[in-house]
């Protein structure tokens, strides 16, 4: 299990530093996969409801109750009354959802308003585990017959968004004044907590929400249209709103505000499109605006099922929420983003968070086609919605956005991520069993963005795009408001494929079982390639990937689409000359020796290696000709080359020498593996500083051509990418304390400092973390003072990184027990934790102390038991960055906390730190030889670097 876990974790630190957007969906449920290694699945099918009875209409009131109500604040009584229907002989019980603090009554109608009598001696009874709440009957109901459900209840509102339901939040207005607003995120089972429901997406219905709130709590929105407000009594107000389409109830939602208005609109569309937020972020939200324009504007044409024919009630509006749980979250009508993400201002926006904001906008767009109008039966199914979403986040936005080449960043935000995290023994199929809600969370993860965008890319690639884009527009109009599963999508695929005759180039090819494979079977290929350049016969065989080479190879066979580019024919095309469907096969390219990449431009889901004189005249081409090499086929040799490594497939030396090319790249996607590929290396290493130091100044030396060659200044009118490629480049080498970058960064920290000179929000990252490691408490103070006026969540956000990296104990302690406080807020109290552990080798010390002495308040203050497991992921964070003797410490502390939660991930994650310093100390020389090696060889003839290749190749 060990081996797994390193894996895990491994990749999990990675994704820490890769992390760029601190919680998005697909990064936030990572660390759950520590649990799913750990734990055996839970096969509990209990958790579903009968579906005997169907809910056909919801007409719910919630009156919400702020501080006013003092004996019992922010809490909510409801009232609703359902239509349902019997669709089953001799149904004597109702079976729903309901998660809420009380019922206080229900009764039961037919249509002509008679009651049916409930069981006298339990009308009702509540099944915690499940959240059922069962309703017994005394006499049967009649089937096909419709029925009144009615149920009056109370509950109390969560405390930030982090256990979602119905949650309360708070932000300053701008006359400074403290406000609280309440809103709801319900996906995925989260609705249960505001009303009793079927809450399971299959059961789709209308929903008719009224609300009553304070008189001053004006800024009220929903999925849909207002149809009327009345005045109450005790100055109250009840806005009545039309119904919605049939809808999953996991996509009902509201929000109720005193101040948050529309901050930028466009009346031109029907319905209008509105962003809205706080009135202080009036006027900051035009470029969210024209994101979610334009990407609406691509969807009605492209799915040929315009937005506002979805449903006349429907809103097109797009919250920017102060708290928010995920990045963002598509209820219909009503989009809800964290705040970070709306507000873009490229004065104070670092530019991997305006990128992010480009891709999140469009997929949560997307969702009101697939996901909204289109649902899954189940969560199970999770990947089609989302791999659908996340597919389009990219390819459709490079349509309306160029400029931020979304194609080609696919690759390391969705292609490279799943590669990494698929390559494990416990990984999971796209479609595959879920049941209990961490169960449910946990499919919100790596495998259904990733892995399945990843997929529908190369399905795309193989049956074109133009017959993909049928099958989407067949699948949405087939299933339209009804539940659906894999089985639909395929059968509109086929639909597709059969009309254009897509696969008419590749003979025998059967596209169920390329479909049946991928979306059943966990894992994917191996490409060895085998040529031989004296006839130029390609021998190909496959095999399953596994990060660990200790793993028994399964027989799986993928089928693969094959694309190849050679130094003669760099062609780079996307579409595949066959798709390989056994375990060897062979292909041709014209004799004479040159290199030969496979897998064109990195769209395929696989990886691919190669005999090792290929390899050879593939290092060489990197290292003399690197243009002629499509640069995100140079990614995929960086990505590719550190699994091969990582998989004993390839010595460090071997492919350090193939990585020596990466002293004269300047490329983002190139630049972006390797630093992750560096950084899992170097973080085995922090143990032993002086070696890490050895190799740090290896990387350096590699990112010298890079750093020099993109400065330290945003230049005006260069690409989002290449200010994208500084970001990551300078944070990196700022880091491993990079001198130029260091000084750079420091001097424009003093600038703002004492001179009031504004930091370039491009490079805010790696001058607010410079500036805490070389500064004093009082610049630490000037930043947290910064971080207390400052309007912009972004900017907040790298302060707080800033400060995580600072080395003064008492400062970092204050850190520390300012994410105690509401200041740092819920959804950021992990991330600042993260920040702390990362900013410098000594810190973990100084954690282990706060830890210990705060633990019970940081398990409320981090709301341990919502979905993603703050605290979980924050003890087993700390220990990956602990030595051996404060290991000994923690583990000695450990041992008197064995009631907590987190007490076996911790115990887990401090055998996994202890492994993985053992392979540094293991492994160091080794690798450092390899860079010596490396950088001795720039010069060598083709004959040493073959007979060194030969010597230190693994087979
Ligand atoms: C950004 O800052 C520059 C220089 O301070 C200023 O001229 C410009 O108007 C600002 N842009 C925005 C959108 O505020
Ligand atoms: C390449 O093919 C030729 C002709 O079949 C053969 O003589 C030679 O040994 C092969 N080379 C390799 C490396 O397999
Ligand atoms: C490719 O496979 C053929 C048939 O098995 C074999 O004769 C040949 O030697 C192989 N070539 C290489 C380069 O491995
Ligand atoms: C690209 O190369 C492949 C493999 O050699 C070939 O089959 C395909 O026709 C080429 N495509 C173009 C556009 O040249």
């Amino acid at each position: 299990m060990s081996k797994i876990l390193i894996a895990v974790l491994g990749f999990m630190l990675l994704a820490l530093v890769r992390s760029d957007h601190p919680i998005s969906w697909y990064r936030e449920f990572e660390d759950i996969s520590i649990d799913e290694a750990a734990n055996t699945r839970n096969v509990d099918t209990g958790y579903r409801l009968p579906e005997n009875v169907i809910p056909h209409v919801y007409d719910i009131y919630i009156d919400l109750y702020f501080d006013e109500r003092t004996e019992n604040p922010y809490s909510y009584d409801g009232r609703e009354y359902i239509i349902i229907e019997a669709v089953e002989d001799d149904v004597t019980q109702i079976i729903l959802h309901a998660n809420v603090d009380r019922i206080n009554a229900i009764t039961l109608t037919d249509v002509t308003g008679a009651p049916i009598r409930l069981n006298p001696l339990q009308p009702y009874e509540t099944v915690e585990l499940y959240h059922f709440l069962k309703i017994n009957l005394a006499e049967t109901l009649t089937r096909g017959a419709r029925y009144t459900l009615f149920i009056d209840y109370s509950n109390t509102m969560n405390v930030g968004p982090l256990k979602r339901g119905i949650w309360r939040g708070w932000y300053t207005d701008a006359e400074g004044n403290e406000r609280i607003y309440a809103t709801t995120h319900f996906q995925p089972y989260n609705a249960r907590q505001a009303f009793p429901c079927w809450d399971e997406p299959l059961f789709k219905a209308v929903f008719k929400v009224h609300l009553s709130k304070p008189a001053g709590y004006i800024g009220t929105f929903t999925n849909t249209k207002l149809e009327s407000s009345e005045t109450l009594e005790n100055n109250r107000v009840r806005d009545n709103f039309l119904e919605t389409p049939k809808m999953s109830s996991y996509l009902v939602t509201f929000l109720v505000s005193e101040t948050f208005i529309p901050i930028a609109e466009d009346l031109t569309h029907d319905p209008p499109i509105r962003i809205i937020g706080r009135s202080n972020t009036l006027g900051l939200a035009d470029h969210a605006l024209e994101l979610a324009v334009k990407m609406t504007d691509f969807f009605d044409e492209y799915f040929g099922i315009p937005y506002s024919t979805l449903h006349p009630n429907l809103l097109n509006d797009h919250i920017s929420s102060p708290d928010w749980a995920s990045a963002g979250t598509e209820n219909w009508g009503m989009v809800s983003y964290r705040e970070l993400y709306l507000i873009i201002d490229p004065n104070e926006t670092i530019m991997s968070i305006e990128h992010y904001a480009a891709t999140l906008v469009s997929h949560e767009l997307a969702h009101k086609w697939f996901g909204n109008l289109i649902t899954c039966y189940w969560w199970s199914n999770t990947w089609i919605n989302e791999g659908y979403a996340s597919y389009f986040g990219y390819i459709a936005t490079t349509e309306m956005f160029p400029e931020y080449e979304l194609q080609d960043h696919f690759n390391s935000r969705y292609l490279q991520t799943s590669l990494a995290f698929d390559s494990g023994v416990n990984t999971v199929p796209m479609n595959h069993d879920v049941n209990a809600p961490l169960e449910v969370t946990g499919h919100f993860g790596t495998i259904s963005y990733s892995k399945a965008a990843s997929f529908l890319r190369m399905t795309a690639n193989i049956i074109s795009l133009d017959t993909f884009k049928k099958s989407c527009t067949y699948f949405l109009t087939s299933n339209a408001y009804e539940p659906t599963d894999q089985y639909d999508l395929l059968a509109a695929f086929n639909q597709a494929i059969q009309e254009d005759n897509s696969l008419a180039a590749y003979t025998g090819f059967s596209f169920d079982e390329y479909y049946r494979i991928w979306v059943n079977e966990p894992g994917f290929p191996i490409l060895n390639v085998d040529v031989n350049h004296s006839t130029g016969q390609i021998n190909l065989s496959q095999e399953r990937f596994f990060l660990s080479s200790a793993v028994e190879p399964t027989g799986q066979i993928y089928p693969i689409p094959i694309t190849f580019s050679t130094r003669r024919n760099p062609n780079f095309s996307l579409t595949p000359i066959r798709i390989m469907t056994t375990a060897t096969d062979s292909v041709s390219k014209d004799a004479g020796e040159e290199w030969v990449i496979f897998n064109n431009l990195q769209h395929a889901h696989y990886r691919v290696n190669y005999d090792e004189t290929t390899w050879i005249l593939i290092a060489e081409a990197l290292r003399t000709t690197p243009e002629e090499i499509h640069y995100l086929n140079r990614a995929q040799i960086v990505d590719d080359v550190f699994a091969l490594i990582r998989s004993d497939r390839m010595t460090y030396n071997f492919g350090f020498n193939i990585l020596r090319f990466l002293d004269r790249e300047i490329n983002y996607h190139v630049w972006d593996p390797a630093i992750s590929g560096y950084t899992w290396i170097r973080n085995r290493f922090r143990h032993i500083p002086e070696k890490q130091a050895e190799f740090d100044a290896y990387v350096l030396g590699q990112m010298e051509y890079a750093i020099t060659t993109l400065g330290y200044e945003t230049v005006e009118g260069e690409t989002p990418t290449t200010s994208m490629t500084r970001q990551i480049i300078l944070q990196f080498a700022c880091n491993l304390g990079h001198t130029g970058c260091v000084q750079n960064s420091w001097a424009k920290f003093v600038a703002w400092r004492d001179n009031n000179t504004p930091v370039d929000a491009r490079v805010r990252r790696n001058v607010y973390m410079t500036a805490m490691r070389l500064g004093t408490r009082s610049d630490f103070d000037f930043l947290l003072s910064r971080f207390y006026e400052s309007n912009y969540a972004n900017d907040q956000l790298e302060m707080l990184r800033g400060m995580g990296a600072s080395r003064d104990p008492e400062a970092l302690t204050r850190f520390l027990s300012l994410t105690l406080t509401k200041y740092v807020r819920s959804h950021d109290k992990l991330n600042a934790f993260n920040y702390a552990v990362a900013g410098n080798r000594e810190n973990a010390i100084t954690i282990l102390e706060f830890v210990k002495n705060n633990i019970d308040q940081i398990r409320v203050e981090y709301v341990e038991d919502s979905p993603p497991r703050p605290v979980h992921s924050a003890l087993v964070n700390l220990a990956a960055y602990l030595e051996e003797p404060e290991l000994v410490e923690y583990e000695e502390w450990l041992s008197t906390q064995t009631h907590i939660p987190q007490y076996a991930n911790a115990i887990a994650g401090i055998s996994t730190s202890r492994a993985n310093m053992a392979w540094g100390t293991a492994n160091a020389d080794i690798i450092l030889a390899a860079t010596k090696d490396g950088a001795a060889t720039i010069a060598v003839s083709m004959t040493v670097l073959i007979s060194m290749a030969l010597l230190s190749m693994f087979v």
